[in-house]
């Protein structure tokens, strides 16, 4: 085709030539081809400062020394170097003191809450409220006790965790069906008389006086005569409409034959006296805290 567009442009061309289409040859802007330039230049030099080559298991390290880890890590030692004062003071004073130094109490809420949502939140809620056989945090209502001490404690050396001294939140309610302590008609009686201590209905009413026996013979050192509960070995209060497992007959019948063991880690190992003290802080805040004795 002799009539073709770019027959008259003065442009060289490469001479190449496919079906009649041609290349010209057109040198690159100048200023397109220094920045070329200078992009390699730059990305040498880059690659020379910073972490950049794969090796076997890392990477070259670059001249800088930089790495987003050690960032972060640096970031890290700030902080805790910036609040290294009042921790040390938060994991010092007498407990009952943090809450009347309202700057104290201010940063042990913060920190609290945060170490919760970290490490609590998976068993007793994001907002503390429990689940079936994870306490809620909110209420007043204590297994171990809701002075600050109290929750200190529990936290410190969780519940039901190995411990040289035995008194430390140990104890183990018998299991009365599986290990045949009491016959299944007693256990179906004393479920009907714990129905009615928090006010429910019993099942059938015609065995709750028999059960109110089998209770002060075999419960009731436990959980007290009224069923108010035993804080010194864990044994909740049954006279109340809170629960931990449930009051259901069903639920009832399976807590008295197998028992229950309710196990929660002990963070002495895992968190500092501040962090400990800071979320024993923000729990006791949670609405349910007791005054100390
Ligand atoms: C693996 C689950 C688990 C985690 C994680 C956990 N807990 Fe618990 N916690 C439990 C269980 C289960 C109990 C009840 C133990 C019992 O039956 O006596 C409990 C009991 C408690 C109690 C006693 C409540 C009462 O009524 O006396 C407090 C306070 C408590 N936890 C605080 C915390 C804090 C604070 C954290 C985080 C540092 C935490 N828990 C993390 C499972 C857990
Ligand atoms: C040696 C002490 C002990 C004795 C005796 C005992 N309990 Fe318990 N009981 C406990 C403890 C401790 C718990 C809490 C278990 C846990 O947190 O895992 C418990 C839990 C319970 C619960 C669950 C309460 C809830 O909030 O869900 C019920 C119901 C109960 N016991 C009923 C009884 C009855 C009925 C008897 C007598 C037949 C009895 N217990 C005897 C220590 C005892």
């Amino acid at each position: 085709m002799s009539d073709k567009k770019n027959d008259n442009l003065d442009y060289e061309t490469t001479g190449h030539s496919w079906d009649g289409i041609q290349e010209y040859n057109k040198p690159l802007p100048k200023w397109w081809l220094y920045t070329f330039y200078a992009c390699i230049v730059w990305g040498i030099g880059y690659t020379i400062a910073y972490p950049a080559w794969p090796l076997v298991n890392s990477a070259t390290a670059g001249v800088l020394g930089y790495s987003t880890r050690g960032e972060v890590a640096e970031e890290i030692a700030r902080v805790e170097e910036s609040n290294a004062a009042i921790n040390e003071k938060l994991a010092s004073v007498e407990l009952t003191a943090i809450a009347d130094d309202p700057e104290l109490n201010t940063y042990a809420q913060n920190a609290g809450a945060a170490v919760f949502k970290t490490w609590c939140a998976q068993c007793h809620g994001a907002g503390a409220n429990g689940a079936k056989g994870y306490p809620n945090l909110l209420d007043d209502d204590w297994l171990w006790g809701g002075s600050i001490e109290a929750i200190h404690t529990t936290i410190t050396v969780g519940v039901r965790q190995p411990s040289d001294e035995d008194w430390v939140r140990q104890s183990q309610m018998p299991a009365f069906g599986r290990d045949e302590l009491l016959e299944e008609e007693q256990i179906t009686q004393v479920v009907n008389y714990v129905m009615t201590l928090s006010g429910g209905e019993p099942n059938d009413a015609s065995l709750v006086e028999a059960g109110a026996t089998v209770f002060a013979d075999n419960c009731a050192s436990c959980h007290g005569e009224d069923g108010g509960g035993d804080r010194a070995q864990g044994a909740p209060r049954l006279n109340d409409p809170i629960t931990l497992y449930g009051d259901d007959y069903d639920t009832l019948m399976e807590t008295v034959h197998n028992a229950r063991y309710g196990v929660m880690p002990n963070w002495n190992e895992r968190l500092s006296e501040a962090e400990i003290r800071a979320v024993a802080t923000y729990v006791h805040g949670l609405g349910g805290g007791e005054a100390s004795e």
